[in-house]
This record gives structure tokens, sequence and C-alpha cells, in this order.
């Protein structure tokens, strides 16, 4: 296979981002993470980020045009060549059509979409458990993967915090977000051959194994 363009798509609180920082330590393509990236401009009170704001902080959408030309420049550097893993994008009917027309120009294609799969009810207490560090975002749960000293990240020694869209009435609206914007790529993705379905509801170690084991297959089948 010669390039690896992935796209991890599912609800919030799914374990994209989580599955996400392992499959790059195994793939060693960048893992793209417009949340990650929205938030970093937000940190630095960039236009971008006072823009993205408050749409984040109230759980909806940030707008198309905003997103696409942001992605559209990250995708022009010169470590997503080999591949990528997108987390969070695309995320409307509309992005993904912006992402075939830059892929298509760059005669490149999405090799697949992992659809990683929990119901609702799962999601709302993962959310809310969530802590992530400050310095890089890496990922925690208090109860599922809880750090080895209390709010100090295990990774770089940060401060461990809760994001400002884990609280309850966010995570509703983005779960309904989630819902009546995103779902839609399910079929969207599937009509084009590429959706691959993960049970996400499975520990983080045995999600990460299940995912390798799609892509080994996938690699398989292009050999042949
Ligand atoms: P973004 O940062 O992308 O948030 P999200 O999609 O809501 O996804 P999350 O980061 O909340 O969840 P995740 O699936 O990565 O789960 P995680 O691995 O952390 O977006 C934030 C906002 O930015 C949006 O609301 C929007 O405003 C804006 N935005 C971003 N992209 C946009 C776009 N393309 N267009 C428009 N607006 C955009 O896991 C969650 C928790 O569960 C963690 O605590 C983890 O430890 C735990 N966990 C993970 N896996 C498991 C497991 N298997 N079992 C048990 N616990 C697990």
């Amino acid at each position: 296979m010669s390039e690896l363009n992935l796209i991890l798509l599912g609800p919030p609180g799914a374990g994209k981002g989580t599955q996400a920082e392992r499959l790059q330590d195994d793939f060693q393509v960048p893992f793209i993470s417009t949340g990650d990236m929205l938030r970093a401009n937000v940190k630095g009170a960039t236009e971008l980020g006072r823009e993205a704001r408050n749409y984040m902080d109230a759980g909806e959408l940030v707008p198309d045009d905003l997103i696409v030309a942001m992605v559209a420049e990250r995708l022009q550097e010169d470590d997503a060549e080999d591949g990528f893993i997108l987390d969070g994008f695309p995320r409307t009917i509309e992005q993904a059509h912006a992402l075939d027309r830059q892929l298509s120009e760059l005669s490149r294609r999405v090799t697949a979409v992992l659809l990683i799969d929990v119901p609702d009810s799962d999601l709302v207490r993962r959310l809310s458990g969530r802590r992530v560090c400050v310095k890089a975002g890496h990922n925690y749960h208090i109860e599922f993967d809880p750090p080895k000293h209390e709010g100090v990240c295990d990774q770089d020694g940060s401060k461990l915090i809760q994001r400002d869209d884990d609280k309850p009435e966010v995570i509703r609206n983005r779960l309904r977000v989630y819902h009546d914007q995103t779902e839609p790529l399910v079929d969207y993705y599937d009509e084009q051959g590429v959706l691959r379905k993960i049970d996400g509801t499975r520990d983080a170690t045995d999600v990460h194994d299940h995912i390798r084991a799609v892509i080994a297959t996938l690699r398989l089948e292009e050999n042949v």
C-alpha cells in the first residue's frame, strides 16, 4: 500500500483521539485532529481561534469554510505526503466533498474510514470522566484509564484538566450535532466502499488490535 490515508469517524468520546495516538506510532503518519488544531488556535488567541471559540463552547460545529481551509493547508505539509490519520474531519457532507476534491487534485484517495461505534449511553460516561493534559492534550479517564498520579500527565508531567465542552449540557448538544450533521457520512463512505466498522465498546487495547487487523487486511487485499 503506497500511502495510508485514514479517517477516524465516530461520535464524541468514541475514542478517536485515543486510537489515533496509538496508530500514529504504528504507521508513522501524522495524526491530524481538527479539535486539537482549533483548541491550539483558541489558546493562541488567533483570529481563527476567536471565531471558533463560541461554537466549540456550545458544542456546535465551526463553519465549514474555516475548517476546510485549515485542513487543506495542513494536508499540504510534507509530513502528510505518505499518509495521514484524520480525527474529527470531515464532519459534514460539505467537508467530505472538499476533502475528496483536494485528494483527487493530488491523485490521492481515502484508504479507509474507520467508524468507531459506541452507543450514546456509554459516551456520556466517557466524556464526563475524561481528563486531558494542558501541554499536549494526552487523554485519560478517571475510571477507565487513570494516570499513575492523580491530576498529572504520565507522559509529560503537565496538569490534567477537564475540557470546557465536557460539561453535561454541552455533551448532550455535541451528541445531537453528531447524529444530525456527521452521521450521514456513514452512508456516504459506505457507498464509496471504504467504510470499516469497529466495535468501540471494547477496551482501548482491543479496539486498537481490531483496527490494526483491518489495516493489515486492506494491505493484503491491495497486494492480491
Ligand atoms: P473534537 O476535539 O474533535 O471532539 P469530538 O469529536 O467531540 O471528539 P472527542 O475528542 O470528544 O472524542 P474522541 O472520540 O477523540 O474520544 P477520546 O479518545 O478523547 O472537537 C471539539 C469541537 O471542535 C467540536 O465540538 C466542534 O465545535 C469543533 N470541531 C472539531 N472538528 C470540527 C470539524 N471538522 N468541523 C466543525 N467543527 C469542528 O476518548 C474519550 C474518553 O474515553 C477519554 O477519557 C478516553 O480515555 C476514554 N476512552 C477512549 N477509548 C475508550 C475505550 N475503548 N473504553 C473506555 N474508555 C475509553
